[in-house]
């Protein structure tokens, strides 16, 4: 740990883990009882199971209680799974999903200042101090990114720049001119940004950023060096879903870079097999699961996120990491009985010359078998036949290390759709 970097920890990042343990499970108790209290739907599925909260004497009994679910939360709509009267609410939220009903989300004046906390201690992790300008490209409005972001760099202190997503040509301008150290943005986006630098001719490694923190979306290690080095940046890694709170759930520790640290005095994570629902012990991969340990206007227990990822043991901080989600179940496309993840195409990618980071990957059924092709881009003057050995690179690489054959097709530089929040990664045409 840096020198006098200890000093700037707050009271939980410093708890032993004892302490930590002996907290959430205090905190888990009020939690549970406040949920069985006042939510209805979630009581109703504990009585069903014949469990309450009673029952708990220790973190370990969590898993006899039901699993709270996207489903739950949708048949909830708009405000049945809020737990205290509507004027106790002072913010919604609201994440679209892919199919239609929306999950809507609600916080009370302790949920936004507890929020704010966990983000501005994810900010201190990343390592941004109180002083520092902060450039927001998270999208601002009913997506949590943009205004979870803002609250928690206000609390630590830094200068807000509330930019919110688009408007790439001004991004650069502003970061230009007002010159903040720190970005928070998608992965997927900072690649738009960095187009725009080089198209208006500017180094991007000139400009004032020194660091990253990059989320909302899975992005690979390679993604990470590939934007550390375009930037000459510090790259980290922020999770987080609205279910629980919004982005600030957990965060990577600039000195470790290892897989974000979860914020485990608020949120309780569990890992569990996604087909049984049995509980993996620490180390495996599995389907992430969270409880919130303080949260008053929607405490949620046992959200399972469908995020794949293992816990892993501390080590900037005593609370447990995750390892860097890289897939989702819901994004796991299943060709001729092999399972792949977009991040695992992201990493081929990125791994071959003459390609740009910008990709996708589109599934069809032509006859009866499913096709995979991989559509990317070449970069700035590349050659025919360079760009020809790079779409044979590709189609190799994937088939050795992923095990399929994938169609490539390559197109011209800046010819794909550009993300300006969350990139979508797969077509899948199939039922067209
Ligand atoms: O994406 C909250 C957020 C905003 C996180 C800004 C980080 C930065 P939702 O729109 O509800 O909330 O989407 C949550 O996004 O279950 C993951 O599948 C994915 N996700 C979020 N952060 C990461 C990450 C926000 N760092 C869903 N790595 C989650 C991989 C992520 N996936």
């Amino acid at each position: 740990m840096p020198a006098g970097y200890a000093a700037l920890l707050d009271d939980a990042e410093r708890l032993s883990i004892t302490e930590l343990r002996a907290l959430q499970l205090r905190r888990l108790k009020a939690s549970l009882r406040h949920a069985y209290d006042n939510v209805e739907g979630y009581r109703q599925k504990c009585e069903n199971r014949g469990v309450s909260p009673d029952m708990l004497e220790r973190l370990s009994d969590l898993s006899k209680f039901p699993f709270t679910v996207k489903d739950d939360l949708r048949q909830s709509y708009p405000f049945k799974s809020f737990a205290v009267p509507m004027d106790k609410v002072l913010r919604l939220h609201a994440s679209s999903g892919t199919t239609g009903q929306p999950t809507v989300v609600g916080y009370t004046q302790a949920d936004i200042d507890m929020w704010a906390d966990v983000v501005a201690r994810s900010i201190r992790a990343a390592g941004g101090r109180a002083g520092m300008k902060v450039h927001i490209a998270y999208g601002y409005g009913l997506f949590t990114g943009g205004l979870g972001a803002h609250y928690g760099a206000e609390k630590l202190g830094c200068t807000v720049i509330p930019m919110s997503g688009g408007q790439t040509e001004k991004q650069v301008r502003l970061i230009q001119d007002f010159k903040p150290e720190i970005i928070m943005v998608t992965p997927s986006y900072m690649l738009s940004i960095l187009d725009e630098f080089h198209r208006q001719g500017i180094d991007p490694r000139s400009s004032s950023l020194k660091i990253g923190i990059f989320g909302a979306e899975p992005w690979s290690d390679h993604m990470r060096r590939e934007i550390e080095r375009a930037f000459d940046i510090d790259a980290v890694d922020i999770y987080g879903l609205s279910e629980v709170i919004g982005p600030g759930v957990a965060n990577e520790c600039l000195e470790t870079k290892d897989g974000p640290t979860i914020w485990e005095d608020h949120f309780y994570p569990e890992i569990i097999n996604p087909d049984t629902g049995e509980v993996l012990p620490d180390g495996e991969m599995g389907e992430l699961v969270f409880t919130s340990l303080t949260k008053e206007a929607m405490p949620i227990i046992r959200y399972r996120t469908r995020d794949l990822t293992r816990l892993l043991p501390g080590t900037a901080r005593n609370m447990r990491r995750m390892e860097k989600v890289t897939g989702r179940s819901d994004d796991m496309m299943i060709i001729r009985g092999v399972n792949i993840f977009p991040t695992q195409i992201e990493e081929i990618v990125l791994g071959v010359p003459n390609l740009s980071p910008h990709y996708h990957c589109e599934i069809t059924r032509p006859e009866r078998l499913d096709v995979l092709t991989v559509v990317t881009e070449e970069k700035a003057g590349c050659s025919d036949a360079e760009r020809d050995e790079a779409a044979a690179i590709l189609a190799s690489r994937i088939k050795t290390l992923i095990g399929v054959t994938a169609q490539i097709d390559i197109r011209r530089e800046n010819s794909l759709a550009r993300s300006h929040g969350k990139a979508q990664r797969i077509f899948d045409h199939r039922n067209a």
